[in-house]
This record gives structure tokens, sequence and C-alpha cells, in this order.
């Protein structure tokens, strides 16, 4: 892409990079950091395509995260180069997200122009659609379609306040990292998919990420990113209504919602607590799904992929196929990824809907090598 004027930043790199399978490159740190956890992958392009080559997490530090930004860039940034340390990661360039919900969002169909000219109208539209100066975000754009049946070019446009991604670049240096790439966590979404996912003709897939604090929806026609919204519920929201129905504090919530322990309760106690919490969010969920389907009222969803910790929630699958009334899946982030024989691969397997953001993140290289 062309060089961008001073106004604006090139921030993120939203192509996929061309992966050269038979070069073997140094290796990359991906990193997830969300308001429960901080979720890293360690990879590289070998022989085998993308490898995977080590992986941990670490529970991010309490109200370190606020607002969609890192508040406490330092407590964040010491707990993730403990974690390195502990994994014996030593890849220094590091790839990470902005939340969703952080980030601006935009498709628009311009005409068919030179780099310089398409710039120049991103520009132009920037200014309508972003509510802040320009001086103060972080904007990218890509052109992501030629196939409009005329001249037009799609252009995918994402723009972030400048603090909230120093906020994440921060946190990146301070546990030693070098930033090359801040990604959106949507977009690492629609990587991970494309790696291990080859979509049918005409389908249209939802990726429904649930996280702690929001879950984020991405939908795919053929692949293609067509709509991104998000819902501020997640797991965190199941906990909260145990501690609250069960009178329980939260790591006993958080161990009976895991179902390693049951406490003083039987299933039903916990059924009732549980399926109410289950359902609200399911709500939530369905009804940033029916902005799509009020926006295309001919479609369909296919099918729906649940991916982050939250989508092993008991129940929540079953009851989302039966609400939205399409097959429900959860994900495979590593599905086609070599895991390097190091690797414990079943623990890999365990929680791997967990780290289908920190998957999608390993694929992303700098733009500029
Ligand atoms: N096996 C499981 N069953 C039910 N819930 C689970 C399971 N494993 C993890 N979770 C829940 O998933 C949530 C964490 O998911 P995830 O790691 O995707 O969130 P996060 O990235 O830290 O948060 P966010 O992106 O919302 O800031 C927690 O609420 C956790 O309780
Ligand atoms: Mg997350």
């Amino acid at each position: 892409m062309a060089a961008v004027t001073d106004q604006v930043k090139r921030l993120f790199t939203l192509s996929l990079g061309d992966l050269n399978p038979f070069r073997r490159e140094e290796n990359y740190v991906s990193v997830d950091i969300g308001s429960s956890s901080i979720k890293v992958i360690e990879a590289r392009t070998g022989v085998h395509g993308i490898e995977v080559l080590n992986f941990g997490s670490v529970p991010t530090p309490t109200s370190a995260i606020h607002s969609n930004m890192v508040t406490e860039p330092d407590m964040v940034g010491e707990a993730l180069r403990g974690l390195l340390e502990h994994k014996g990661i030593r890849a220094r360039k590091a790839i990470t997200a902005v939340p969703g919900p952080a980030v601006m969002i935009k498709r628009v169909s311009l005409p068919n122009q030179s780099p310089q000219e398409t710039e120049q109208a991103v520009l132009l539209e920037a200014r309508n659609f972003i509510p802040e100066e320009l001086d103060n975000v972080n904007l990218d754009f890509q052109v992501t379609s030629t196939a409009m049946g005329n001249d037009d070019v799609e252009v995918l446009m994402a723009a972030a306040k400048k603090d909230i991604v120093s906020s994440y670049a921060d946190t990146l240096r301070v546990a030693g990292l070098t930033p090359v790439v801040i990604d959106v966590d949507y977009f690492a979404l629609d990587n991970m998919y494309e790696l291990n996912y080859d979509p049918l003709e005409n389908q249209v897939a939802a990726l429904v990420n649930i996280g702690s604090r929001y879950s984020s929806i991405n939908i795919l026609k053929e692949g293609r990113s067509t709509f991104t919204g998000d819902v501020p519920v997640g797991g965190r929201d199941i906990t909260e209504a145990l501690v609250r129905d069960l009178g329980i504090p939260a790591d006993e919530a958080e161990r009976i919602k895991l179902g390693v322990a049951a406490g003083d309760f039987d299933e039903e106690q916990i059924s009732m607590a549980l399926l109410p919490a289950v359902d609200a969010l399911i709500e939530e969920v369905h009804y940033a799904l029916s902005f799509f389907w009020t926006a295309a009222t001919d479609e369909r969803i296919d099918v729906l992929y649940l991916s982050g910790g939250g989508a092993m929630t008991p129940e929540l699958a079953n009851r989302l196929a039966e609400r939205a009334e399409a097959p429900v899946e959860v994900t495979d982030p590593f599905g086609r990824i070599f895991i390097d024989e190091e690797v414990d691969a079943a623990a890999l397997r365990r929680r791997a809907s967990e780290f289908a953001i920190a998957m999608g993140l390993a694929v992303r290289r700098p733009v500029d090598k």
C-alpha cells in the first residue's frame, strides 16, 4: 500500500500477507490481552505452514482493563513478562489486538482509482464517520473487493483512539516485547476461520466469540466478513449470576461453572442459577444477530461457530442452536495447524476455543518485513 499522509499513522495491517510455506522464519509471539486472562502463542512459519511452538495463559490483574483500554500497562506487562519467562518463550516480535468494541469499522465502496486517490477518499470518509479528531485516532484501511458488479471497490476502514492502541503497545513493551502488528480481535477471528475452515458456496457463517466481559459477532458470507458487532455480556455475567443466586464467593462460583467443583449444591440448584444466565447471554447474542437478519432480509445464517473461553459454558451451544435455529459448533482453531511435538497438544486442545484469537493473530506479519 502507498505511504500514508502524515495525518494518519498506519497501524492495523489488515492483510494476511503472503505466507511462503518453504521459508523458515524467526518466531513471533501473539498476545491476546483479555479482561480475565492474557493468552499467548509462540509460532513461526515453517515447512508445515504456521507452526505452534508454545502457548500459555495467565490471569489478568484485576481491574487492569477498563473501557477497552489497559489502564494498568505496568501490572499487565509484568504479568505477561512472567508468563513468557515461565513458558520459556524467547520470541520478541509481538502481535496483539485491540478489542473490537474499541474500534470503529466501516465498509465503503469507492471508485477504483490510484492508491493515492483511494487514500484521500478514505480520509474524507473517515472525517464523516469518526466522531473524533483524526489526530487522535489510528486509522487503517484495506481494499477488500473488486467484485461489486461495477467499477467500485469495497474498502474496509478501521480506526481506534490512539490512547487505547498505545495502552496495548505499552503493555507489550513493559513485558520486553516489540509490537510489530496491532490488529483487531474481529479480524483475528476471520483469519483463524480462514486457516481452518473451507466456507461452502453461498454459506453464511457467524463467528461468535464469547469472552469474559463482551462477546463479538462476525458474519461471513462465503468467508468474507460482512457484519461485525458486539454485545457487553460474556462468561463473567454467568459467574456473577451464580454468585448472586447461590450466595457464594466469585472463585467458588467460577469453579462450579467450570464443573470442577459442586460446593454444597446439587445439580438442580446449579442449573436453576446457571440456565437463566445462559439464556440471557443467548438473548443478547440473538439480538445482535437480528441486526444482520434485518439488514439482509433474504439471508439466513447457516452455521454458528463459537469461540472464546465462554464457548465452553454448559448448555450454551445447544440452547443457542435452538434459539438461532441453526447448527452451532465449537470452533477448533487448531484443526489444521501443525503443533510442535514439544507442545502439550492435549492441554492446548482442551482449551482450544480460548486461544482462537491468539491463533488468528499468530498468522499476522508486519507488511514491511
Ligand atoms: N470450560 C469453561 N466453561 C465455562 N466457562 C469457561 C470455561 N473456560 C473458560 N470459561 C470462561 O470464559 C471466560 C474467559 O474467556 P476469554 O479468555 O475468552 O475472555 P477474555 O479474553 O479474558 O475476556 P474479554 O475478551 O471479554 O475481555 C471466563 O468468564 C471464564 O469463566
Ligand atoms: Mg477476549
